[in-house]
C-alpha cells in the first residue's frame, strides 16, 4: 500500500484524490488546502482526513507520497519540502513559470535523489499510449513528422488568464511534452506565431489565444502544434504521427458512438467530450496508477522533473519566437 496525501482540493486535486481513494494498492490519508472548506468537503466525500496545513500534512509519518495539485507558484516549495522529507511526489504541471527557479529546483531534486513525477497526463491517455507503442514497435518506420491539434472549448476566465503564465506555458506545455513523447528526440529549434483572434484584450497580459508552433530536432524530424483557446465545437485533441512506413493517428472521443441520419443531415455524431476533466478521465487514473507502481516497486518515475523542465524550455522559446518573429535555438 502507498499512503498518499493530496495537496490542493480544487479542480485537479479532487480528481487525483478520487483516483487515489479508488486505487487497489493505495490509501488516501488526507487532503490539505488552507483556503475555505474545500479540504473538508473533499475529505468527507472520500473518507479521509482534512487539513488546512499542507506542510504539516507532508511531514506526517503515515504519508509516503504527496500529490501537488496546488496553484503553480506553490509547486517548487512544496515539492522541495516533500523530497527533503523523503516523500515521493506527483507534481502538477508546470513545475513553475520561471526557468531559473525550475533549473535550481530540478538540480536540488537530483542532488537529494528526490522521487518526483511530473503530471503530464496525456502520455497516459489510452489512445496516446497506443500511438507511442505503435511507434516503438516500428509500425510506421522512422518518425518524420508529428502533427498535434490541441484546442480548448472556450476561453478560461479572465482572472485565470491573468495569472496563467500565457498560452505557451499554461496550455501548449502539454503539447510540447507530447511532441517530445512522440518524436523521441529533443527539439533543437522552435518557430512560433501567436495571434489574438478571439480576445484582443489579451494584449494586456502579452498573451495570445491562437498559436502555431514548428519544432525541429537535430536529426531533422519535425513537429507542428496548433492551439486555440476556443473551438466552438468542443475540446479537440488529435495526434497524427507520420513516418517512412506509414502513419498513425487518433480521433476525438464522444460520450457514445451513435450516428444519426435525418432529412437534414447524415452521419451526425454527438458533440466531443467537453473538456479535460471528461476527456482525460482515464489518463488521470492511469497516470496515478503508474505513479503508485513506481513508488511501490521503487522503479523509475515514468515522467521526470527533467521532462517538466524541457517542456517549459520549449514554451519559453516559443514565446520568444512569437514575440521576435525569429526562430529560436533551444
Ligand atoms: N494536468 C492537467 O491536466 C491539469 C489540469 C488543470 C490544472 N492543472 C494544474 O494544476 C494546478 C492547480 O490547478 P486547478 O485548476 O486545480 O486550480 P484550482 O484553483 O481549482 O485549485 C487549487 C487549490 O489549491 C489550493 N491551494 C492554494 N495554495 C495552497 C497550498 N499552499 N497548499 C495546498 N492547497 C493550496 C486552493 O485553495 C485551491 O483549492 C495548476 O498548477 C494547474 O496548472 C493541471
Amino acid at each position: 500500500m502507498v499512503r498518499v496525501a493530496v495537496l490542493g482540493a480544487g479542480r485537479i486535486g479532487s480528481i487525483h484524490a478520487a483516483n487515489v481513494a479508488a486505487h487497489a494498492h493505495s490509501k488516501l490519508i488526507a487532503v490539505a488546502d488552507p483556503f475555505g472548506d474545500a479540504a473538508h468537503k473533499l475529505a468527507e466525500r472520500l473518507g479521509c482526513e482534512a487539513s488546512l496545513d499542507p506542510v504539516a500534512t507532508i511531514e506526517r509519518d503515515d504519508v509516503d507520497a504527496v500529490i501537488i495539485g496546488t496553484p503553480t507558484d506553490t509547486h517548487v516549495s512544496l515539492t522541495l519540502h516533500a523530497v527533503s522529507r523523503g516523500k515521493a511526489v506527483l507534481c502538477e504541471k508546470p513545475i513553475d513559470l520561471d526557468m531559473a527557479k525550475v533549473d535550481s529546483a530540478v538540480a536540488e531534486i537530483e542532488r537529494v535523489g528526490g522521487r518526483v513525477m511530473l503530471a503530464f497526463n496525456r502520455r497516459f491517455d489510452p489512445s496516446a499510449a497506443a500511438l507511442r507503442r505503435a511507434i516503438d514497435a516500428g509500425e510506421i518506420g522512422d518518425v518524420h513528422q508529428v502533427i498535434i491539434t490541441s484546442r480548448d472549448p472556450g476561453l478560461a476566465p479572465r482572472e485565470y488568464l491573468a495569472h496563467s503564465g500565457g498560452i505557451f506555458r499554461d496550455m501548449t506545455i502539454h503539447d510540447f511534452d507530447m511532441a517530445r513523447f512522440f518524436l523521441r528526440e529533443d527539439p533543437v529549434e522552435v518557430m512560433a506565431f501567436g495571434s489574438r483572434l478571439i480576445e484582443p484584450s489579451l494584449e494586456e497580459f502579452g498573451d495570445f489565444d491562437t498559436v502555431m508552433v514548428q519544432l525541429r530536432t537535430a536529426s531533422g524530424r519535425q513537429c507542428h502544434i496548433n492551439c486555440s483557446r476556443q473551438a466552438v465545437y468542443g475540446y479537440d485533441q488529435r495526434f497524427e504521427i507520420f513516418g517512412s512506413a506509414g502513419q498513425v493517428l487518433n480521433d476525438n472521443l464522444r460520450p457514445t458512438t451513435i450516428r444519426r441520419w435525418t432529412r437534414s443531415a447524415t452521419e451526425v455524431r454527438e458533440p466531443l467530450l467537453n473538456f479535460f476533466l471528461e476527456r482525460y478521465a482515464d489518463a488521470y487514473r492511469l497516470e496515478y496508477d503508474a505513479f503508485a507502481k513506481a513508488v511501490l516497486t521503487k522503479g523509475p518515475m515514468p515522467v521526470t522533473a527533467q521532462d517538466g523542465r524541457q517542456a517549459l524550455r520549449l514554451a519559453d522559446c516559443a514565446l520568444e519566437s512569437a514575440l521576435t518573429g525569429q526562430s529560436v535555438k533551444v
